[in-house]
């Protein structure tokens, strides 16, 4: 039998610029959209690039099958599998019955994931942080391609020196 086609969903932390890291990492530092982000990926199939699974090591709960993208034949994850492609990523994801793989980042994996995208799960921070370093970004999209579906406005509080919004777009089927 055919498995199902599982949707894939890009979930990534921005600034006004795309901006997702710079060489310090994530400049920002913001509770609700952390809780959001563990709500939205638990007890899904993720991808990942090697450094952000390096960088996510320790963060994984019994539930997450993390799949690591590297064109390293021996890479071995302690939690998950590696995979060499996108495409082989959601093939395994939906050989397990899963409807949907949720790409975690970083740019690369982005990039690499996006034309395969169905939906965008954006939180996007109202602020441009400046770098004179490395600047990772997300990938560029055409707003005409995607339709925005939800989107909830947080203000700026004690916990929050920005406001954000988290935004789900759908791509736009002709
Ligand atoms: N703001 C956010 O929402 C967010 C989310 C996630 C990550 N980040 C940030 O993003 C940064 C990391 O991003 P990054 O772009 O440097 O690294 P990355 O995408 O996490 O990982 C890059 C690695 O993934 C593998 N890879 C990427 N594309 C591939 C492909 N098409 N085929 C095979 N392997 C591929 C390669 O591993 P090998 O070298 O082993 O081949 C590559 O070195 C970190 O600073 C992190 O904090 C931000």
């Amino acid at each position: 039998m055919t498995p199902l086609k599982a949707i894939v969903t890009l979930i990534a932390a921005m600034d006004e610029d795309r901006l997702l890291a710079t060489e310090h990492g994530i400049p920002w530092k913001l509770p609700q959209d952390t809780t959001h982000f563990r709500n939205y990926t638990r007890d899904k199939w993720l991808l990942l690039g090697r450094h952000t699974f390096a960088e996510m090591r320790g963060w994984f709960r019994q539930g997450h099958t993390p799949l690591v993208l590297t064109s390293q034949r021996s890479f071995a994850p302690e939690i998950g599998r590696a995979v060499a492609s996108v495409p082989q990523a959601i093939a395994l994801t939906e050989q397990a019955g899963q409807r949907e793989l949720v790409v975690c980042g970083g740019g690369q994996v982005y990039q690499a994931a996006m034309p395969y995208a169905d939906q965008l799960v954006i939180t996007r921070v109202h602020h441009r942080f400046p770098s004179d370093g490395k600047r990772v970004l997300f990938p560029a999209w055409k707003a005409e391609e995607w339709r925005e579906t939800e989107r909830t406005d947080f203000a700026v509080d004690s916990e929050h020196p920005w406001a954000f919004s988290i935004v789900t777009l759908l791509r736009v089927r002709w």
